[in-house]
């Protein structure tokens, strides 16, 4: 779903957007298309097909591409702003895919989306370009929060600008899944190790409503013993009802395994569901950041 600032005015390359060819003098001059992230899943996709497009491109990122490339590469780390006005030199379209989703995401998705979009005011850049991801307005993972915020400054920036949303890359979701079935492979590994020891698969809220086809499979194979539940226990406690009742989950009621509860426990407090009980554990959660980050 596009969600659109103030309306690119981005011409191909050789057209000057006159529309009329018997007026065009001079060509629209080509300036530079700085890639932010561009040794990412996104960026390292990008980086190619913008040069194949005919976009001279400038790829930024903390570290160099590892296949070279044929674009300009510079240094910027958006977390202190080290690097960009430079990179922002002579630069016309920005695509802005640097993210941190495992990282300090407000230092990098907030604050320097916020540095990148003072600097690109300051060049007169024609279009920031900014990827984002459905549906971020309503799943509470603190990662999408920040790419929340970070869409507003740019729709709310002087810059014009263009929010692309895209769905999870298949790469996402390969890695997600990968993560599970390797654990599934631990406990079988362990399980035929030790044939009589009930051994408990973990990981399956990952999973969500899903689960339990899964688990009837590993439990089925004697992959584990048993399988249990964390998070989802904690999201929807009659899991276990439903499935005997309905011989399904509600998908509704799962854990989207946002993390919440296991932040709740590190900062000191009564863990429980902060998405499926929200008026429990909502405000303990917001009261354990905010003295985590005083
Ligand atoms: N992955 C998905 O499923 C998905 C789906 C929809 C939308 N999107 C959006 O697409 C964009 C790109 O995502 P991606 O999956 O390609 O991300 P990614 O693979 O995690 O790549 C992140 C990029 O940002 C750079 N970066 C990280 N910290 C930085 C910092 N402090 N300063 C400068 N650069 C930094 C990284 O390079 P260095 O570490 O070398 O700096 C890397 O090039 C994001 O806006 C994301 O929200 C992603
Ligand atoms: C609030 C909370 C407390 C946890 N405490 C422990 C713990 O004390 N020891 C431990 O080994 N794992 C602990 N875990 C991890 C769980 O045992 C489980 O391995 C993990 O949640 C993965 O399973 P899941 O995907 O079903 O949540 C905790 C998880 C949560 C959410
Ligand atoms: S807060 Fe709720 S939805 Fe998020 S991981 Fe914990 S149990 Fe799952």
């Amino acid at each position: 779903m596009p969600v659109s600032g103030r309306p690119p005015e981005l011409n191909p390359p050789g057209d000057s957007g006159s529309g009329d060819s018997a007026t065009r003098t001079e060509p629209t001059r080509m300036g530079v298309t700085l890639l932010t992230g561009a040794t990412g899943t996104l960026g390292s996709a990008l980086r190619p097909r913008l040069s194949a497009a005919g976009h001279e491109v400038r790829a930024a990122s903390r570290s160099p591409p590892d296949d070279g490339g044929t674009a300009e590469w510079v240094e910027v780390d958006l977390a202190t702003g080290a690097g960009l006005d430079a990179a922002l030199d002579d630069v016309d379209v920005v695509v802005h895919a640097a993210t941190a989703p495992r990282g300090d995401t407000e230092a990098v998705d907030v604050d320097g989306t916020r540095r990148l979009l003072t600097a690109a005011t300051e060049e007169a850049v024609e279009n920031v370009v900014y990827p984002s991801i459905v549906g971020i307005d309503d799943i509470p993972y603190s990662y999408y929060e920040h790419k929340l915020t970070a869409e507003r400054l740019v729709a709310d920036s002087d810059v014009p600008s263009t929010v692309l949303r895209a769905t999870q890359f298949h790469s996402f979701v390969h890695d997600l899944l990968g993560g599970v079935a390797r654990l599934a492979a631990i406990a079988r590994d362990l399980q035929r190790a030790h044939p009589g020891f009930p051994l408990v698969g973990s990981g399956y809220s990952w999973l969500r409503h899903l689960f339990p086809q899964v688990a009837a499979g590993v439990v089925g194979e004697g992959w584990a013993g048993l399988v249990g539940l964390g998070r989802g226990a904690l999201a929807y406690p009659g899991f276990a009802r439903d499935i005997l009742r309905n011989g399904r989950m509600d998908a509704g009621k799962a854990c989207i395994t946002c993390g919440k509860c296991t932040t709740i426990m590190r900062d000191g407090g009564e863990a429980g569901c902060v998405v499926r009980d929200a008026g429990v554990y909502g405000p303990i959660y917001r009261r354990g950041r905010r003295a985590a980050e005083a």
